[in-house]
């Protein structure tokens, strides 16, 4: 890999923690739970890990999610991701968890806010990677069972920046949840959604106009729409974009036509992120990588990636500014 995309300052703004669980250590968690896992080797997990679309990976990653059980995991799970994201100067991260494929196998909420937590805090003091923690809403599941876990994260309100929208797009609008991202909002959420992975153009509007979101998680649909991408270039909607995600899960036949660089050059804020990277074949820097190989993407588009990543963080201005320098100083360095 290039080490001047390895070494960039970024922010990582779209990362499930259930889908930064490395074969290696499923096996670990298993035998520590004692679970029997539907594989015999790290290799055959791998050889699983070939999808049709969004939902044959849903069926997969929610199986693996089954061996955290205990705080401890997913303390180890974060940290493992923190390690990960260090060796690749992630400087900032702002991380997804999905409460219901944990409290509906009957794990409390408690258990997984507080492995993830604490090791976030770790992060921050052993690693200098700051962050902040999404709880996204299974869509599939109902606007009620969204709403009694919104009720289960009120007492940890002031360490969840912001609620999302994650798991089978098609048929789940952003609409469905209204209510739940008004309550949110009202308790003092911010809001993000996955729109335009699979699903239309209409549901990135939905998204913008009833649930009020500071970004769009993928959105890379909106490219079928001219009006909302002059909408989101205008209104500098962030788009936090996943690459390699979007080639395997066939959202996108190759990475060549993968439209990142013409999202990016369209005037939008598009960020580079990893999703679901031991599903999908690479942490962030491998996305960056994998799309500037295909796409020919310059120094100069890199850097707008990385910086475009500071500035769609929920950080303070000035926190944001005080990365931009430090990618700046970087840039400056090397040219
Ligand atoms: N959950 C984990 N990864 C996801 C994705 N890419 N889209 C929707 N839900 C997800
Ligand atoms: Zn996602």
């Amino acid at each position: 890999m290039h080490a001047f995309i390895r070494d960039l300052p970024k922010a990582e703004l779209h990362l499930h923690i259930e889908g930064t669980l490395e074969p290696e250590l499923m096996f670990e968690l298993a035998r520590r739970n004692n679970i029997d896992l539907p594989y015999k080797s790290v290799l055959e997990v791998k050889e699983a890990y070939n999808f049709e679309d969004l939902q044959s990976f849903l069926d997969i990653y929610y199986q693996g999610s089954q061996v955290l059980q205990k705080e401890v995991d997913f303390y180890d799970l974060t940290w493992a991701y923190l390690q990960k994201a260090a060796s690749q100067n992630v400087r900032h991260t702002e991380i997804f968890f999905d409460p219901q494929s944990h409290t509906d196998r009957g794990i409390a909420f408690e258990t997984a806010y507080q492995g993830i937590y604490q090791a976030l805090q770790d992060g921050k003091s052993k690693l200098g990677i700051s962050s902040q923690l999404i709880l996204s809403f299974l869509r599939h599941l109902s606007a009620e069972e969204a709403l009694a876990t919104l009720e289960q994260a009120l007492p940890y309100k002031d360490s969840i920046v912001a609620v999302g929208l994650d798991s089978a797009e098609q048929g789940n609008p952003p609409s469905k949840f209204k209510e739940v991202f008004d309550r949110a909002q009202a308790e003092g959420f911010l809001t993000v959604a996955h729109a335009g992975e699979e699903g239309p153009p209409e549901y990135i509007w939905e998204a913008i106009n009833l649930l009020e979101v500071s970004r769009i998680d993928h959105g890379v649909r909106s490219m079928e729409d001219p009006e909302l991408l002059q909408y989101l270039a205008e209104k500098q909607i962030p788009l936090t974009v996943c690459p390699l995600s979007n080639v395997k899960l066939k959202v996108f036949d190759s990475m060549a036509k993968h439209n990142l660089k013409k999202l990016l050059n369209s005037g939008i804020c598009a960020t580079v992120n990893s999703d679901d990277p031991s599903y999908f074949g690479g942490y962030i820097a491998e996305n960056y990588q994998a799309a500037q190989e295909a796409l020919d993407l310059s120094q100069q588009e890199l850097y707008q990636l990385a910086k475009n990543s500071f500035q769609a963080t929920f950080l303070s201005p000035e926190s944001q500014q005080k990365l931009i320098a430090e990618l700046d100083n970087y840039c400056q360095v090397l040219s």
